[in-house]
């Protein structure tokens, strides 16, 4: 199904820059985007077991304003906030807890809390649009330390390129959240995990949030660092193959989510 219609795509000549830059292409032109359905989805899941996909009906409301492109700065700020925290909450709730008796103000109860320190939970975000994160991600561990990474894609041959690291010297012994709004090829975040991977850290210890992805993208870093998780809000189902965006995804997240490129300039990149 994804074949047929990169391959429609293709005889059409629907894929080519002018087409997807442009804005002033007729509306009527514009492909309509199916999304996976419930079938397929289960089927990624039980492919990947360290994948989890967020509740549909938690995120299609806000990430349905999110990619409207007719959605303003603040209205994709706000949303985009709602959803990162969604992502940011499940993270902690796949983190491993400890058990223990504590008291409510009328009795006793089992308590499950995450069995780490705030100082022990680290959050990795890839430069620049990771850093949207990081509001969402200090307010429920406000305590965390924060590694940055800088990757560049070039975009006449989309591969990625690392500019600049600084991570906590104790990253190893921590619970990682490696965060990219963001999944196209993997490219990228297959560059930030080999660095990570060089600091001593664990795939084990490392959870992947991003809010939207594709299977080429999920399939690359498994392939490579089978024992970490993911955590996506959602699957996109095409990856427009010469340009590595999203489709029909969310366009420049960072240049909305930044406000650094007005609404009318928007074009379909993905950093
Ligand atoms: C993951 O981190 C915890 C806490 O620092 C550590 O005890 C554990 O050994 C790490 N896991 C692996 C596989 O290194
Ligand atoms: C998923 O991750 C866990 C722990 O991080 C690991 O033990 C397990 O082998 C992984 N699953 C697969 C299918 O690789």
């Amino acid at each position: 199904m994804f074949k047929n219609l990169l391959r429609i795509g293709f005889n059409l000549s629907l894929f080519n820059t002018t087409y997807v830059l442009c804005q002033s292409i007729k509306d009527d032109k514009l492909p309509h985007y199916h999304f996976l359905n419930e079938q397929d989805l289960n089927k990624l899941l039980r492919k990947h077991q360290n994948l989890s996909i967020i509740d549909r009906s938690y995120t299609e409301h806000i990430l349905s304003i999110i990619r409207d492109v007719e959605t303003d700065t603040v209205e994709f700020r706000k949303n985009s906030d709602r959803l990162i925290r969604i992502l940011i909450e499940q993270a902690i709730s796949q983190i491993e807890k400890k058990k223990h008796v504590k008291k409510s103000p009328l009795g006793y109860y089992d308590a499950h809390e995450v069995k780490f320190e705030d100082e022990e939970i680290c959050f990795v975000s890839i430069l620049r649009s990771g850093n949207a994160f990081l509001f969402e991600g200090l307010k429920a561990v406000s305590g965390a330390s924060i590694g940055q990474i800088l990757i560049q894609r070039n975009e006449d041959t989309a591969l990625p390129s690392y500019l600049f690291q600084k991570l906590p010297s104790n990253i190893k012994e921590q619970q990682v959240i490696l965060m990219d709004p963001m999944l196209a090829t993997g490219n990228s975040a297959t560059l930030a995990l080999r660095i990570l991977k060089n600091q001593g850290v664990k795939q084990e210890n490392i959870t992947f949030l991003t809010l939207v992805s594709c299977e080429q993208g999920i399939e690359k870093l498994f392939r490579e660092f089978p024992k970490m998780k993911i955590i996506t809000a959602q699957v996109d189902p095409i990856l427009l193959k010469d340009f590595n965006y999203l489709a029909p995804g969310i366009g420049n997240f960072g240049d909305r989510y930044f406000g650094t490129v007005k609404k009318s300039q928007q074009s379909s990149q993905q950093q």
